[in-house]
């Protein structure tokens, strides 16, 4: 009989992800409750979901005559979440996608773009390197400067001499904090590639590369509620930018990629 790991591509044998440990296996470890332990390694809230956000939590879960309750699959059009999230970004629903957080948002575009490399500055953020290996992208890394910024000439001639299509940067950077400015995007947006810019932790210093979107048809901007929402369970992320990318997102996503409460 063949084994079944003889059919498992041999690049995946040992691919995983190093998830941080959840707070309850923590919890029983170390012998001390769940609301005593400050867990800072994934940046979640430490703080409970306010009343009124678990009220409106239920009430979504369990309002089935409103047509949205627990036993019915979520809307595949994302219909009143992108409506909100639009009106909340004073833009157009056609420029919003939503996905299981905002990994589900780079996951969609790492499916979506036709690249067989993507360029990051590590020390970053370890999502796009996995999902880049899972997808079969290549992975060129532009160490950043000493002081963490984006080698901006470094990246622009990576792009230039590889080909590459793909550019992924958060901002700020996870994990050194380091925010890439909007000059320097707008430097980067204009090669011939798609450039997405992480802004799961923008609300937190006051930055975005918003303004840009109308001036770089190329230019993606992915937020979550994780973090500045503190929803990091309900897994909501989005991603902000062309219509006709977005239209693309929407097209080859799971059809019920967001939970029905959102
Ligand atoms: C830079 C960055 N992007 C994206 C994410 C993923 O966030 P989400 O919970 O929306 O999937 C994280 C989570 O830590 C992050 O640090």
């Amino acid at each position: 009989m063949a084994r079944p790991l003889k059919f498992v591509r041999e690049d995946l044998a040992r691919v995983s992800y190093s998830p941080v440990r959840p707070l309850d296996v923590i919890s029983a470890e170390i012998g001390i409750p769940p609301h005593q332990i400050a867990k800072l390694d994934a940046n979640e809230n430490l703080h409970p979901v306010p009343t009124e956000m678990m009220e409106a939590l239920t009430s979504a879960l369990t309002s089935f005559s409103s047509g949205c309750s627990a036993q019915i699959y979520p809307d595949p059009s994302q219909t009143n979440l992108r409506a909100d999230i639009a009106a909340m970004h004073g833009i157009s629903p056609d420029r919003v996608v939503a996905g299981s957080g905002s990994d589900d948002i780079l996951d969609i575009i790492m499916r979506l773009v036709d690249t067989d490399s993507c360029i990051i500055c590590p020390p970053t953020f370890g999502m796009y390197k996995f999902l880049g290996t899972i997808m079969r992208i290549n992975i060129i890394e532009v160490p950043r400067k000493e002081n963490f910024q984006v080698d901006v000439p470094a990246v622009v001639k990576a792009i230039r001499e590889t080909k590459c299509k793909l550019v992924m940067l958060p901002s700020p950077n996870n994990p050194t904090g380091t925010i890439l400015p909007n000059e320097d995007i707008r430097v980067i947006c204009q090669e011939d590639c798609l450039v997405v810019i992480d802004e799961a932790y923008s609300d937190f210093a006051g930055v975005s590369a918003e303004e840009l979107l109308d001036e770089f048809p190329n230019l993606i901007l992915c937020r979550t509620f994780s973090k500045w929402a503190g929803l990091a369970g309900i897994r909501v992320g989005y991603a902000i930018g062309h219509p006709d990318f977005i239209e693309r997102m929407l097209a080859i996503k799971q059809p019920y990629n967001v939970n029905v409460a959102a």
